[in-house]
């Protein structure tokens, strides 16, 4: 008898101590990625544009919108597709007359939480990426923004939206209204994750694996560069850190980075951390759309940055946190909103069938990759 209760005492302990002992470890991986992250913010405000609803209204039409191209087919939802988490699946996106960009479509969601926009950090923010895409040979492809704001003047229903969204300007169609509607809406596209509740201090939100997972991300030192509310997107470095990247991915063409941008020669192969936010929806990976899966990149990440091989359990953890880092949409992102009627303004070039391609992508002037 004695014996069956001390047996059950010391089950019900041993119970209690390995139960205790989960949530301890839990409380230490939790205070460590407190200190080394933060939970997303509502929104991504901007002392040079402030949020307004007539502006984000503006805006998410404007993402939508094709006929400012000079082709009539590119509008920035094409390349960055809300059903597609804000990319296209491509490694490399087609724009304005089927020029194919020299580099992969990163998602617009948490975007404007990084230190500036695009790979090699060429944008100084969502806003200046907007405007500039306007011009830009292999996105929107207009020759200069006079021509895209004549195309966009043509649209009769977007003058009273645009004198709403920037009240007392005389004439407010301008490449700088066009990125700060843009900007503004993007400003409010935030989608916070499991991994936000968990650093709040939801005991729930992760799995085991994913804990797991986070724990080795830490570990290893992948938060040396992923770190902050974005999980990255807070300083470049070099992509290869122990041996050139292109051996470990692939890559056709190697290139320099952010050299090209700055002409520094440290600056060669150097590319901006990208925010790990939603990347489980986001392949193919890297700047060059290279590596087709998740966990790939994961051991590329560890072999080129860190000069580490990972096992099979390993790469399950490390992919299981980074699923928790899927958000949620912001309400209605999905939906495809209807724009203000008019026929496209310019004439599409159109190549002759079975003429050959004038718009083939060798068709780009060098140099070309410079300019989206
Ligand atoms: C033809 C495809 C294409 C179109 C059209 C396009 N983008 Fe992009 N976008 C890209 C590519 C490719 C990059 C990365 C470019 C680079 O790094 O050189 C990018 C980068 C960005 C980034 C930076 C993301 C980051 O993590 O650095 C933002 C923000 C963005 N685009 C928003 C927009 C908006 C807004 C529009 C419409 C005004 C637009 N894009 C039109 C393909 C496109
Ligand atoms: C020394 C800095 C550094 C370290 C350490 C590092 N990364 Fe990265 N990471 C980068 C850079 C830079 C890129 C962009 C590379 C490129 O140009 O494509 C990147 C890209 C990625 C991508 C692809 C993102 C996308 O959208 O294509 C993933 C996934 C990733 N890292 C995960 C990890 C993991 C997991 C670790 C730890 C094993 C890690 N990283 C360690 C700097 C780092």
């Amino acid at each position: 008898m004695l014996t069956r209760v001390l047996a059950g005492t010391l089950l019900i302990a041993g119970t209690l101590y390995v139960a205790f002992a989960a949530v301890a470890a839990d409380q230490s991986v939790r205070t460590q990625a407190q200190a080394l992250f933060k939970p997303l913010p509502t929104a991504m405000t901007s002392d040079d544009n402030p949020i307004t609803p007539e502006k984000v209204a503006l805006g998410r039409l404007l993402f939508f919108e094709t006929r400012v191209s000079i082709d009539g087919t590119v509008s920035c939802s094409r390349c960055h597709e809300p059903s597609l988490y804000a990319t296209d699946a491509l490694p490399k996106p087609i724009g304005a007359e089927h020029r194919v960009n020299p580099r992969n479509s990163p998602t617009v969601l948490n975007a404007a939480l990084q230190i500036s926009a695009h790979w090699r950090g060429d944008r100084k923010n969502v806003e200046d990426q907007a405007t500039k895409a306007l011009t830009g040979l292999v996105s929107f492809g207009n020759p200069n923004f006079a021509v895209a704001m004549a195309r966009l003047k043509a649209i009769p229903g977007y003058v009273p939206l645009f004198a709403k969204a920037f009240p007392g300007q005389a004439d407010p169609i301008t490449p700088d209204n066009w990125g700060k509607a843009i900007g503004a809406y993007e400003r409010t596209l935030v989608t916070p994750a499991p991994f936000d509740a968990y650093l709040k201090g939801d005991d729930g939100a992760l799995s085991q694996d994913a804990e797991a997972g986070l724990r080795e991300f830490m570990q290893l030192g992948c938060t040396a560069c992923h770190n902050g509310a974005g999980v990255g997107g807070g300083m470049y470095q070099k992509f290869g850190v122990v041996e050139q990247y292109w051996k470990a991915t692939g890559s056709k063409e190697i290139d320099k980075g952010r050299f090209d941008v700055t002409k520094n020669p440290a600056d060669t192969y150097v590319f901006k951390v990208p925010s790990l936010r939603n990347v489980a929806m986001t392949p193919p990976y890297f700047h060059d759309g290279s590596v087709a899966t998740l966990s790939e990149a994961v051991r590329i990440m560890a072999r080129v940055q860190l000069g580490k091989t990972l096992n099979d359990e390993q790469v399950t953890h490390i992919v299981a946190f980074l699923d928790s880092l899927t958000g949620k949409l912001p309400d209605g992102f999905v939906d495809v909103p209807v724009l203000p009627t008019a026929a496209f303004a310019g004439t599409p070039r159109q190549p002759a069938i079975g003429a050959g391609a004038p718009q083939s992508p060798t068709a780009a002037p060098p140099g070309s990759g410079q300019r989206k």
